[in-house]
């Protein structure tokens, strides 16, 4: 299998920065709204980050004011109005392609960094990433209702699995807009951060999912998405088959490694240290570079970081 390493093109940007690879939303004129060429491009470059060794942890994010303001009007909606309905349905099929079923089974971890406007159709994209971190001054709302339409693209779906029903039900019914803090209260997002402080809580956040053993914290995601529709029986057989899946794709060395580092070498305590398998030991947070004051971060070329190109 080739490694298309930059198939994001002008509605995709992607950095690079200590194997977390930030994808942004790149449309900040039209405040990130997502059109039929940005679901292409969107795919196109989750999927190829899915075998980029310089990505560990995908961070999705908006340029500009807006994390998205949900479906373009007018280029998903308005100009599709009138074309065949199989040419509607592939719309929505290259939508949900990207929204539901690549992000939602993503092989690596992802965490949504919600910076500004969320409306509509970016609730679906925003819940199908695995962790969310939001700028306090974020601006929620599922606006569908203020302009006649439901919301669609399994809207509703993600914000009653994650909101409650009576939150779901009283924006999806007013339309009204939230707040960063009121969307972490509600359980829509993990938590709410000061804007300038929503970057580096990503990073420490991506780098403690750094440790981990990617391929048991794959499954181990994959397992919480499918048991909540499992009967116990089903479900305690299911993980089960998972787990020893698991070890046997990953090698099962971070385990065998993490139980001598606790049982023998008495260097970890597994319940409050990640093992470390370069060490044998606890796993230390790398601190982040210190950049110099009012210098623009700028990601480097090579293996650990380069600038996506356009
Ligand atoms: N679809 C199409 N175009 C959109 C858009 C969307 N969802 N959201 C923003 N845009 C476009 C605007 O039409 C405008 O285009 P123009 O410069 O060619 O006129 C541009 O983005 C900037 O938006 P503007 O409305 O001028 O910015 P603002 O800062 O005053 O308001 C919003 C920002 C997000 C509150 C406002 O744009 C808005 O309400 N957008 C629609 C949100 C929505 O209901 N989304 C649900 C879709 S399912």
């Amino acid at each position: 299998m080739s490694k298309n390493l930059s198939p994001w093109g002008n509605t995709v940007d992607v950095e690079f920065e200590d194997q977390i690879a930030f994808v942004y939303f790149n449309r900040p004129d039209k405040k990130n709204c997502m059109s039929p060429t940005l679901n292409r491009e969107m795919y196109a470059t989750l999927h190829a980050l899915e075998l980029d060794d310089r990505c560990g942890v995908v961070v999705l994010t908006g340029r500009g004011p807006a994390w998205s303001a949900g479906m373009d009007l007018k280029e998903y909606f308005r100009e599709t109005d009138n074309e065949s309905d199989t040419f509607k349905m592939r719309i929505r099929e290259e939508c949900a392609a990207w929204q539901q079923l690549k992000l939602r089974n993503y092989a690596k971890p992802t965490i949504a960094m919600v910076n500004g406007w969320v409306f509509g159709g970016a609730f679906t994209p925003l819940t199908s990433c695995d962790l969310a971190i939001a700028s306090d001054d974020a601006t929620f709302g599922l606006s569908e209702i203020n302009w006649g339409i439901l919301p669609g693209g399994n809207v509703t779906k993600a914000v009653a699995d994650t909101m409650g029903m009576r939150n779901a039900l009283y924006y999806i019914m007013t339309g009204e807009t939230f707040k960063g803090k009121q969307a972490a209260a509600m359980g829509l997002v993990n938590e709410s951060v000061p804007a300038n402080k929503l970057k580096a809580r990503v990073v420490e956040l991506a780098k403690v999912l750094l440790l981990k053993d990617p391929v048991v914290l794959r499954s181990a995601k994959e397992v919480f998405k499918r048991v909540r529709y499992l009967d116990w029986d089903t479900s305690n057989d299911y993980i089960y088959a998972k787990g020893d899946g698991s070890q046997y794709r990953s090698g099962g060395q971070f385990r065998h490694g993490a139980m001598k580092a606790f049982l023998d070498d008495k260097k970890i305590k597994p319940g409050l240290d990640t093992y470390d398998k370069d060490t044998g030991g606890k796993a230390k947070l790398k601190k982040a570079p210190v950049k110099s004051k009012g210098k623009k971060a700028v990601a480097k070329k090579g293996k650990s970081g380069s600038k996506g190109s356009k």
